[in-house]
């Protein structure tokens, strides 16, 4: 059985997901996307997982900086889901509050929670390749996080 593009990602959809936007810095450029492809891989040592589309200008960031940082979207940051889903968008960060923490990769100010990351494997997997990262370090806050189902954004409701 094979299946085309389009269908897979609406079968794929109905798996609901959270919303990051995964971010890197290199050569004194921000560089960020938004992604749902993430997940943690391993609690000892912490690792995560994020795969990126090969065409993505975020991927050649990343792979050139080793660096990532993934910052999981408040529910009310919608916008900010649109903004850097926006590809090749050289604007993404004007007005975003951002700071360095340790990979020096930006964690944005409006994160629920953000993980930082050295990168210790890329792996390909078709059209994108997963990054293995490191964490290096790892908080969050409290609030609802936005989420991501059958190509619509949404949030929890209880
Ligand atoms: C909700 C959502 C989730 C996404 N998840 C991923 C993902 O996990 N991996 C990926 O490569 N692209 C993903 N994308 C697409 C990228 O955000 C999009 O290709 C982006 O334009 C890439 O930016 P860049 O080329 O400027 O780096 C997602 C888009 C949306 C709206």
């Amino acid at each position: 059985m094979s299946i085309d593009a389009a269908r897979f990602r609406q079968i794929i959809g109905h798996f609901a997901t959270g919303v990051t936007v995964i971010t890197t810095a290199h050569d004194g450029w921000l560089h960020g996307m938004t992604a749902n492809a993430i997940t943690s891989v391993s609690l000892d040592p912490p690792l995560v997982l994020v795969c990126v589309n090969v065409g993505a200008d975020t991927h050649a960031a990343i792979e050139a900086s080793g660096r990532f940082a993934i910052n999981v979207l408040p529910a009310e940051a919608e916008s900010l889901a649109r903004r850097f889903a926006d590809h090749g968008r050289l604007d993404k960060f004007q007005g975003v509050g951002w700071r360095a923490e340790i990979s020096g990769a930006p964690v944005l100010d409006r994160a629920l929670a953000w993980v930082d990351c050295a990168v210790v494997g890329a792996y390909p997997g078709g059209d994108h390749t997963v990054f293995v990262g490191r964490v290096l370090g790892a908080d969050g806050r409290s609030g609802e996080p936005l989420l991501f189902y059958r190509g619509g954004y949404g949030r929890v409701t209880r």
